[in-house]
């Protein structure tokens, strides 16, 4: 049986998020310039997506960029950059079509002409109501915390807030990630078991899930095996077993 057909189309995750890595490696092994592995990164981001939709996913984060990336050798930063913007313009038809709903989530720093690129295919699609696909870029979760603490401290010294009614619900209205619910899954590849400052407010009760693949060479079966494991894991939040098998 294949893990597509495994999976339980009842308690498939609304959110799965991605770190995906591994493409220098796998350059590497072809002998190849590491670019290369990002070219083929891209092939992996159209299979995954399309597997996505397919599961039910109704939310898919891809980490395409973080913002220590930003310290790599430039010409690998200004190729990822125009591999970027190349990308999401032969895809935006075919976003269009699927009815999927691309969203950003970053510092904003990035070149203007990928910037403008970037907010026309949000604009393009934000009536979508597909799959929402949200690239993650120029993105790291300590920016995201930083970032949500400065806009919650600007509304309370306008006087628009009161800080006594700072909890964890009104936090997270204001984080720029505040149009996703957290994800129930987590999938790095390349066998690396870090979180990278990705999701960090996010994924405080994520399953996580680790594979060996390199993330050139991860297909839509990686994808449904992933959901297969997450499947049969128990989420406990805190509470016994027990109390999860009575509720
Ligand atoms: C990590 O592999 C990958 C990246 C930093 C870039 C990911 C980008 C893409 C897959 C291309 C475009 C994406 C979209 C959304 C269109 P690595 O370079 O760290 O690999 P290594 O650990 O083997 O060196």
């Amino acid at each position: 049986m294949t893990y597509k057909e495994q999976i339980d189309p009842a308690r498939v995750p609304s959110h799965i998020a991605i770190i995906m890595d591994g493409n220098g490696r796998w350059a590497k092994k072809q002998g190849s310039v590491r670019l290369v592995g990002h070219k083929f990164g891209v092939g992996s981001v159209r299979r995954v997506t399309e597997a996505a939709q397919i599961a039910g996913v109704k939310f898919l984060t891809l980490y395409a960029f973080s913002t220590e990336n930003w310290n790599r050798p430039a010409a690998e930063v200004s190729g990822l950059m125009s591999l970027l913007g190349s990308t999401i313009e032969s895809e935006i038809a075919e976003l269009i079509k699927n009815n999927v709903r691309v969203k950003i989530l970053g510092d904003g720093r990035l070149p203007e002409s990928l910037r403008k690129k970037l907010m026309a295919a949000e604009d393009k699609t934000k009536d979508n109501t597909g799959l929402t696909l949200v690239l993650a870029l120029s993105y790291s979760g300590r920016w995201e915390i930083a970032e949500t603490a400065r806009r919650i401290a600007d509304e309370a010294a306008k006087g628009g807030l009161n800080p006594e009614k700072v909890d964890e619900e009104l936090f997270a209205s204001y984080m720029p990630g505040s149009f996703m619910p957290d994800p129930e899954l987590l999938i790095r590849t390349s066998g690396e078991y870090r979180i990278s400052n990705f999701l960090l407010w996010q994924t405080a009760y994520s399953e996580f899930y680790f594979t060996e693949t390199l993330w050139p060479d991860f297909q839509a079966e990686d994808l449904y095996k992933a959901i297969v494991d997450y499947q049969h894991r128990e989420r406990r939040f805190g509470m016994t077993s027990e109390q999860i098998q009575t509720k």
